[in-house]
């Protein structure tokens, strides 16, 4: 459904479910000046679904850029991950990624895939189950950005390799991503981590990666409030809000931000936002590395840099961690 069509306001829940979660975050980063919210939110039935045309894009090159790494250095990576690996991935995203990487391995031996979404992660493993029957596919219902607890490995199973693709890393500041792979090494024990990071490059490039001229990236970051209309009884008015997407060079991050056209008030839960006009909603940091400053945090999070496969024009990275001892 395009954001802004008409839709039924439905009750907030309450108690420990997700749609309170995003009452309470969405509260209080209203209430916080300057006002923000987690990007984690984007990610529902029909941001999912935004998402998937924005990796088709023309202007968004990291995911074809990512998806040429894995086929191009698939069969490298399985000799690194050795036999009877498994593969824990953070979000399950694209099929598409993990196949690459199956096809090559020997042996898969598990496909631990951790998502907040119960509905996707079990669309993803009847089909991984169907087409590796002799893969255990185990997905894991969380939020890996908070907790990590990972079952003991199989026995007879070789290595633990995570799988982080997408520089969905580059969504946490510097402090959490260090913080992330701190958790993330422990988990992995004795294993690797295989971690697809953006590169820092010409601002005219990752400005257009972010401000495509079909008008999707503008749809995903506004579809935020859409969903808040949805699940959360608001009244932002969509059309009243514009998709601002832009280079911030010294923190060499991409910003995007919802910004109000004008003054205007909006209800939610019972509460009362006033914005100013040109005041935003701050919905989205997706920070960009050098190789260099990737294996630097890598190192202080406890991982030995191996082996990066990046493309010839370095728009993007995927690095071989080994996780400590
Ligand atoms: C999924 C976080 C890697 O930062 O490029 C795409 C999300 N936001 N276009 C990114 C996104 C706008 C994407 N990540």
């Amino acid at each position: 459904m395009p954001p802004g069509s008409p839709t039924k306001a439905r009750a907030p829940l309450t108690g420990e479910d997700p749609q309170s979660e995003f009452a309470r975050d969405l509260l209080a980063g209203l209430s916080n000046m300057p006002r923000s919210i987690s990007p984690k939110y984007f990610y529902d039935a029909p941001g999912s679904v935004l998402f998937d045309r924005i990796c088709e894009l023309p202007e968004y090159y990291p995911t074809r850029v990512e998806l040429d790494l894995l086929s191009a250095h698939a069969g490298q990576i399985a000799q690194y991950m050795g036999p009877r690996a498994e593969v824990v991935e953070f979000g399950a995203g694209s099929l598409r990624k993990i196949r690459l990487l199956l096809d090559a391995m020997d042996q898969p031996e598990r496909y631990l895939p951790i998502d907040i979404s119960g509905e996707h992660l079990d669309t993803a493993a009847q089909v991984l189950r169907r087409d590796y029957p002799s893969l255990h596919v185990q997905p894991l219902v969380a939020d890996y950005t908070r907790h990590l607890l990972l079952p003991a490995l199989r026995e007879g199973a070789g290595r633990r390799v995570g799988f982080f693709p997408g520089s969905t890393i580059g969504n946490f500041t510097p402090a959490e991503a260090l913080h992330f792979l701190q958790m993330v090494g422990q988990a992995l024990r004795g294993g690797a981590l295989l971690l697809g990071a953006d590169l820092v490059k010409d601002p005219a490039v990752l400005h257009a990666a972010y401000n495509d001229t079909q008008g999707v990236t503008a749809a995903f970051n506004l579809n935020l409030l859409a969903r808040a209309n949805r699940e959360l009884g608001g009244d932002f008015d969509l059309t009243q809000f514009a998709h601002s997407a832009f280079y911030n060079a010294p923190l060499q991050r991409i910003e995007m931000h919802l910004m109000s056209r004008r003054r205007q008030q909006v209800h939610l839960c019972g509460r009362c936002f006033e914005f100013a006009q040109g005041e935003t909603l701050h919905t989205e940091n997706s920070c960009k590395f050098t190789i260099q400053s990737m294996q630097a945090l890598a190192r202080q999070a406890g991982f030995t840099p191996g082996p990066v496969w990046t493309d010839p024009q370095k728009l993007f990275s995927l690095h071989w961690l080994d996780a400590p001892i």
